[in-house]
């Protein structure tokens, strides 16, 4: 008998299916190829609405699913394995086919194109390459999860999913910008669990160096997971390679690009999303307890969200609920609106720097704070090899305000303003911060205390005068007792004589 394997029982999905199985049926089958599936797509070899694409060792499925609830139709790509429920990729995530829609089909256009054609062979998603006309192209999916258009002649790639992603990273896929082409390859959420059309969320790196992978509620920065070290981004205090081979960043300032992937060791099942809340992601598959992990995810708690604290504040969450400081030698823009919790407005200066007024011997010092989140904007130094000499780099140009220097990285500097810096427990870099010298407050405090000194003096001086002058009247030459400074007094009343 002839019958599909189980759809991925989702609570969220439904794969769209003429034949419903039963669990036992599934059960018996599931050793057994079905029939209804296929290994490739051409143009005489349509993928249709009963039939799904596998991989060759069926770790991966791509065929019609309904979201439940819903009456919208797309083409997408989940986990073979029933229990690991999830779609990773969807073909035509804003343009859905009607649910009811039984004789769309996934073909190869006379183009070369991957088409999915509607009931009415109307064209409702193709890709867009610029092939010659061949009846030779088809397309396979691989076990990596990428959808590949093979040129039928020269049996090379010419379209692949791994290039367009939706909301999901699978390992070895690149997610990042190639500033030259304008490529931005990055992740955009699904607008709800049932919705896969673009969401307000996206996942992606910016160009500088070291690169930050940000999360963007729109055009607006959502959350930043700090420099990259080379072997993680230090503002996510949470990242390690404890279950990974490794993430890698791929930066090539000449060709402008810079891309984020990851490797998973063989037997591992995992991928990094961004959700529809706007957090980002990493799951692995545990098959002990038969289900998702999270092995890591941001933003976390309320100081993640970038720029809680506005400019020269620092987040740090206390039971829960974010808890705004300045930064030492800075005060509340406004106290007012700092007291009632509104922070975004930040810090400003309280004492100008030594530097800045003009002086060239400056006398500003760094102050060191530790565990932090390093702020946004870093300036990096690759020719600045060590600590001392970042020290030095900064101290000498009066528009640097703070340094780091960072395993890993180097030498990092910051002007302007210090944006969205966090406290951590455990983790996190030190921060120097340039602050003006308490010279002016020292020469202040050693002035009132040589006036305090002389008044003493100047005090005991006379009472010990008007001591003498009555032991001169006693006629007894002798010191007078409550004086400060007895022999001072008795040279002075020596040379008196
Ligand atoms: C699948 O659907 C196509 C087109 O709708 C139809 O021609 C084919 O017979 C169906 N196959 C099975 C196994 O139901
Ligand atoms: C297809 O690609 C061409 C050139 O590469 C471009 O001009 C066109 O806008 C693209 N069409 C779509 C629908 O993306
Ligand atoms: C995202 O932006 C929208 C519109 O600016 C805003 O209403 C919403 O609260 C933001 N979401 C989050 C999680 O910050
Ligand atoms: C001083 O630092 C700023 C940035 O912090 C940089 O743009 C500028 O070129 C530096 N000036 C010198 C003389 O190095």
């Amino acid at each position: 008998m002839c019958s599909p394997m189980a759809p991925p029982a989702s609570l969220a999905y439904k794969v769209v299916r003429y034949v419903y199985v039963s669990f036992l049926l599934t059960f018996s089958l599931s050793s057994h190829l079905p029939c209804s599936a296929v290994y490739s797509i051409s143009y005489s070899e349509p993928l249709f609405h009963n039939q799904t694409l596998l991989s060759p060792s069926h770790v991966f499925e791509l065929g019609f699913f309904t979201p439940l609830g819903t009456s919208n139709q797309y083409v997408g790509m989940w986990y073979k394995d029933p229990t690991l429920t999830r779609v990773v990729w969807v073909a035509n995530r804003d343009l859905p086919l009607r649910s009811t829609d039984r004789f769309a089909s996934l073909t190869i256009g006379s183009d070369g194109n991957l088409r999915l054609l509607d009931g009415d062979q109307n064209t409702v998603w193709s890709t867009n390459v610029s092939a010659k006309l061949s009846n030779g192209h088809t397309a396979v999916l691989l076990d990596s999860g990428n959808l590949v258009l093979n040129d039928g002649d020269m049996g090379t790639s010419i379209w692949e999913s791994f290039d367009h992603p939706t909301d999901t990273q699978l390992a070895e896929m690149k997610i990042g910008i190639n500033v030259k082409t304008g490529e931005k390859r990055y992740l955009r959420s699904w607008k709800t669990d049932t919705d896969p059309s673009p969401g307000m969320f996206s996942l992606g790196l910016t160009v500088e160096v070291p690169t930050q992978p940000f999360i963007w509620n729109g055009s607006t920065r959502h959350w930043r997971g700090g420099q990259w070290d080379q072997s993680k981004f230090i503002g996510v205090s949470t990242m390690d390679g404890r279950y990974l081979n490794g993430y890698t960043v791929q930066q090539d300032i000449q060709k402008g690009e810079t891309y984020f992937s990851y490797q998973l060791p063989k037997s591992y099942i995992g991928y990094l999303f961004i959700s529809h809340q706007g957090s980002v992601e990493f799951q692995l598959w545990n098959s002990a307890l038969g289900n998702w992990i999270r092995v890591w995810g941001e933003p976390n708690d309320p100081c993640d969200v970038y720029g809680t604290c506005g400019p020269f504040g620092i987040c740090r969450t206390v039971s829960g609920s974010p808890t705004c400081d300045c930064i030492k030698g800075f005060a509340p823009k406004s106290e007012e609106r700092w007291k009632n919790g509104i922070w975004t407005g930040g810090c400003i200066r309280k004492d100008q720097l030594d530097c800045g007024a003009g002086t060239t011997a400056s006398t500003d010092y760094f102050w060191k704070v530790s565990q932090l989140k390093l702020p946004d904007r870093s300036i990096y130094l690759p020719d600045v090899s060590t600590n001392a000499n970042c020290q030095s780099w900064c101290l000498i140009n009066c528009s640097c305000i703070a340094y780091s220097f960072v395993d890993g990285i180097g030498c990092m500097v910051w002007s302007g303003e210090l944006m969205d810096i966090q406290g951590f427990n455990g983790a996190g870099e030190d921060l120097f911060l340039r602050l003006a010298h308490m010279k002016r407050d020292v020469h202040k405090k050693i002035i009132v205390s040589l006036t305090t000194i002389a008044s003493i003096l100047i005090f005991g001086a006379s009472m010990c005068a008007i001591g003498r002058w009555r032991s001169d009247k006693t006629g007894r030459n002798r010191p007078v007792k409550g004086c400060l400074l007895n022999k001072n007094f008795i040279w002075n009343r020596d040379l008196y004589r």
